[in-house]
């Protein structure tokens, strides 16, 4: 069987098939064993219903949805978020930022870290480790998130410095310390970067608006340690390398 033995699963030559996609990520034992039912899970190409089938390890092969399952401990993947996709596993109106990842050649439940407005572009984790997911969004453990923006009017005349340590006061909400930096401006827009620490909906947009300039354009382009890859263009992605995953997670302390 391709991919790493999970330590969870390496001692076992053969496991049940429910445990066994559990496992894999693929969902709970609950959900997995509906999966099954369902029919969406086939061992060496034959279709098998019956979640305590016995696997081996080392020679059969799995497939969900025709896919085959690896068991690779976790996948980390860096994408370039392209204005117009909603960052989702599923959407009604919209296509989401998982129709990317649907041409992968195997079976993984991935989805977004965190969330960026339909309209922005850049940085976007795609991941199946929830844990990871989690605190590198959670406000807790600060992880920063910097933006290339440009907003209306020109902004060199504001004392942004000061909401480095104070942060500002929305409608609803006290943020957390804010960085604005300059790159140009002109009478008509300004072109700033924006490192928040958290995550919250429409943040760099109303801080921006309240501070009078509202945002014209926004893309996300460093989380933590990890800057957008410029070799990757909107609607590309690539695994982290070790290094990157190395340094994001120590940061949130895994
Ligand atoms: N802040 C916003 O306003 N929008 C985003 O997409 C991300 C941060």
């Amino acid at each position: 069987m391709g991919g790493i033995v999970p330590p969870i699963l390496n001692k076992l030559k053969k496991v049940r098939l429910d445990r066994f996609l559990s496992n894999a990520g693929i969902g709970s034992r609950k959900e997995v064993k509906l999966f099954i039912k369902k029919g969406k899970v086939s061992v060496n190409g034959q279709l098998i219903k019956n979640p305590s089938y016995q696997i081996d390890l080392q020679v059969d092969i799995v497939c969900f949805d025709d896919k085959p399952v690896l068991l690779k401990n976790n996948y980390y993947f860096m994408f370039n978020k392209p204005s117009g996709y909603i960052t989702a596993i599923e959407d009604k109106n919209f296509p989401t930022v998982m129709e990317f990842f649907s041409s992968l050649p195997f079976y993984r439940r991935l989805f977004p870290v965190g969330r960026l407005d339909i309209d922005t572009e850049g940085l976007l984790i795609v991941t199946d480790d929830g844990m990871f997911a989690h605190r590198v969004s959670h406000p807790k453990w600060g992880v920063e998130k910097e933006y290339y923006a440009v907003v209306k009017g020109n902004i060199k005349n504001i004392d942004y410095t000061k909401y480095e340590i104070t942060g500002i006061k929305l409608k609803d909400y006290q943020t957390k310390p804010f960085k604005i930096k300059l790159i140009s401006t002109d009478d008509k827009k300004s072109e700033i970067t924006i490192t928040v620490k958290e995550g919250k909906y429409h943040i760099v947009k109303k801080i921006m608006e309240k501070l009078g300039h509202p945002v014209m354009y926004l893309k996300r382009i460093r989380i933590g340690s990890l800057l957008l890859d410029e070799n990757l263009s909107p609607g590309e992605y690539r695994e982290l390398t070790e290094e990157e995953i190395k340094h994001l997670k120590q940061v949130v302390n895994l």
